[in-house]
């Protein structure tokens, strides 16, 4: 009897790609990713064995997060987390200009460096560049025994398995968990969210991956929509708050392998130049999550419709109506805690950019010029 086997198909696990598998196996990583940092009873955050010391959280004046490429997206998110978790001011920077920038960086800074293999060239670089200034350094990487991780003085797991695919999927969302659970440690240890608060948001986030499951077993509409935008040569993502940071990520993901220009924009500053480029038919996908500004975001959707845009917005369940007023299509994700949404909403993002990438024909998992770690500058 002779067997056909090939390594490659048995490790992507029945998938067709390593990107799609990496996007179904997010629920795991998020369940991964807290496991063990979340005590017993759901009420309190732990990190044990950390070195930074509760002292010297007290004593800290600001935060610095670096890092390149998805992993700065995901930092994004991480530095509004904090600053509306622990009210301190907090500076993201992408670590190719932070090396060279001559950083204000004092021992009361705490520099986090985010990178999910840790051998990231310009973000070791970053690293160093911080601790020479005497600022404590935390990583937040998916490879322990990696450069970053050494030489940081603090390091926060993320545990979401080996990434194959050059695109990022599960490592950007598993950094996110790792900035919620560090954010409301940081709350905790400063008193800036009472014990109640902080399980609250504990509850949400135990939550997540059940809502991401829901997501991943209905994926025709996003399929749909991919096969639309797939002829077109340019499109536009808009948001505000925490929606602007993920589809920062949402249209670098579909750059990287779909090949299609795309921008990301504050939907409020639009006006301020980009509108000049919407004309009839130009897809726009406007993330529209973040219920204080949606009315915002909403007028700012009715001024690319005005221009001809073709809008699908993505939006939770009790908006749908309302928004398909303004919009061409609407797809709605699970709610949670507005700071939280963005470990839901990059979902369809993911999904929207393989689905692209496949109907384009490209090499999903291999996109041309990119690689999956940069180790020269
Ligand atoms: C490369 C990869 C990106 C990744 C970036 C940072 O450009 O193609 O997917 O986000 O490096 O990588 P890191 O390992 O530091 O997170």
């Amino acid at each position: 009897i002779s067997v056909d086997w090939d390594a490659v198909t048995a490790e992507k696990g029945g998938f067709d790609h390593f990107m799609l598998k990496e996007i179904h196996e997010q629920p795991k990583a998020y369940r991964d990713t807290m496991r063990g940092r979340i005590d017993e009873a759901g009420q309190s955050v732990v990190f044990p064995g950390l070195n930074l010391t509760e002292e010297k959280i007290r004593s800290l004046n600001n935060v610095h997060i670096v890092a390149c490429g998805t992993a700065y997206h995901a930092g994004l998110v991480g530095g509004t987390v904090i600053e509306q978790l622990v009210r301190i001011p907090v500076a993201n920077d992408v670590a190719s200009e932070y090396r060279y920038s001559s950083p204000l960086v004092t021992p009361e800074t705490l520099v986090i460096v985010v990178s999910q293999s840790g051998e990231t060239a310009d973000t070791l670089a970053a690293l160093r560049e911080a601790k020479s200034k005497g600022a404590h350094v935390l990583a937040i990487t998916n490879v322990v025994g990696s450069s970053i991780a050494r030489d940081a003085d603090d390091v926060i797991a993320t545990l979401a398995g080996p990434e194959i695919a050059v695109a990022s999927t599960k490592a950007y969302t598993s950094q996110l968990i790792a900035f919620y659970l560090f954010g409301l440690y940081l709350a905790q240890v400063r008193g800036t969210k009472n014990s109640d608060e902080v399980a609250h948001v504990i509850a949400a986030l135990q939550s997540l991956p059940e809502q991401v499951e829901s997501m991943l077993a209905n994926v025709d509409a996003i399929k749909a929509y991919a096969e639309e935008i797939a002829s077109h040569q340019n499109l536009f993502f808009i948001g505000r708050g925490m929606d602007y940071a993920v589809v920062q990520e949402g249209s670098l993901k579909l750059k990287e392998i779909s090949y299609i220009h795309s921008e990301a924009y504050a939907a409020g500053e639009l006006k301020h130049g980009t509108l000049a480029l919407i004309e009839e038919g130009i897809p726009v996908i406007a993330l529209a999550t973040q219920e204080a500004v949606l009315e915002k975001t909403v007028s700012n959707i009715k001024e690319v419709k005005a221009r001809g845009a073709a809008v699908m917005a993505i939006t939770h369940e009790e908006h749908v109506t309302d928004l398909l007023r303004s919009v061409d299509q609407a797809l709605s994700i699970p709610k949670t805690l507005p700071l939280l949404t963005p470990a839901l909403s990059v979902v369809p993002l993911q999904l929207l950019a393989y689905y692209t990438s496949l109907a384009r024909g490209n090499d999903v998992d291999k996109p041309r010029n990119l690689a999956k770690s940069v180790t020269v500058e």
